[in-house]
């Protein structure tokens, strides 16, 4: 968490951003923490992936989608893409430094640094992630002799939006990724990270590969914990009177975002829920 973070306001609702559906993971614990907190949940369908665009075009997308929640009037920002966590944090707290903005990869990475035994932390995610480096960077802040490896596992992303959270395919997609690396490390890794929205849905398969030895942690479950934290430090604040409930933006394809997205909150989601806004 970062060391600027505030106490939640009690009134004002938690905006919580996306590229697209997958943060609803993050969402979805977000409410099993919080279940009498407002939510507005805003996924830039338009966009999305971020995994693979470049970073100056990230945080242009996460300030533009910062702004919007903002003037809807969010107290608190969670970042629940990992992709933009992990490359706009700066200038989004620089830009709306009124607000307490909370993205996955501290609180990830604490976890990962809490859990490991032998300093060895693995972590997968999108390219972004990866190349952005913030994993690494929040690992060893916390225990600088730590061993960090890193890989994109950009299919990941496209299996769990298909549905495709087991099978045949998704154990061939897993073990092409993990196998030669995790082979080719002389310390095996005993924690790993799953750096992705996406990627807690396809935790079964995952953890099947990575074999007993190697724990995963899940920074959409670790994320929630923090922001309950900062809430729970908020509870003396008087309370503006909002009420608990969800609303969801998306910048393209209501009727998608309903359908995909119900798999990764876990409930079903009517198209007609679905606002769609410009950024
Ligand atoms: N939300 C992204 C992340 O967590 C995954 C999807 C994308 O690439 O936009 O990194």
């Amino acid at each position: 968490l970062n060391a600027r973070a505030r106490p939640l306001s009690a009134g004002a609702p938690i905006g919580v951003f996306d590229s697209g559906m997958g943060g609803l993971t993050v969402l979805a614990e977000l409410r099993r923490e919080l279940p009498q907190r407002r939510f507005i949940y805003l996924g830039d369908t338009a966009r999305l992936p971020y995994g693979t665009k470049s970073a100056s075009t990230i945080v242009r997308y996460a300030l533009q989608a910062a702004e919007l929640l903002v003037e809807r009037g969010v107290g608190t920002l969670v970042v629940a893409c990992n992709t933009a966590s992990s490359v706009a944090l700066p200038a989004l707290r620089e830009r709306f430094d009124a607000i307490n903005i909370i993205g996955v990869i501290e609180p990830g990475a604490a976890a990962a640094c809490a859990q490991t035994r032998n300093h060895h932390v693995a972590v997968i995610g999108t390219e972004g992630t990866v190349r952005g480096g913030a994993y690494d960077r929040a690992i060893h802040a916390i225990l600088p002799d730590a061993q960090v490896s890193s890989l994109a596992c950009q299919l990941f992303v496209a299996l769990a939006e298909e549905g495709w959270v087991d099978g045949a395919v998704v154990e061939a997609a897993v073990h092409r990724y993990l196998d030669t690396w995790l082979a080719a490390m002389p310390v095996h890794p005993d924690v790993l990270v799953l750096g992705c929205t996406h990627f807690p849905v396809l935790a079964h398969a995952i953890a099947a590969v990575a074999g007993p030895g190697i724990r995963l942690v899940d920074s959409a479950r670790t994320t929630a914990t923090a922001v309950r934290t900062l809430a729970a430090q908020a509870a003396t604040l008087p309370d503006a009177g909002s009420q608990a409930g969800l609303e969801f933006l998306a910048t393209d394809g209501v009727e998608r975002f309903a359908r995909i997205g119900s798999r990764f909150l876990g409930e079903a989601i009517a198209d007609g829920e679905v606002e769609l806004v410009e950024l």
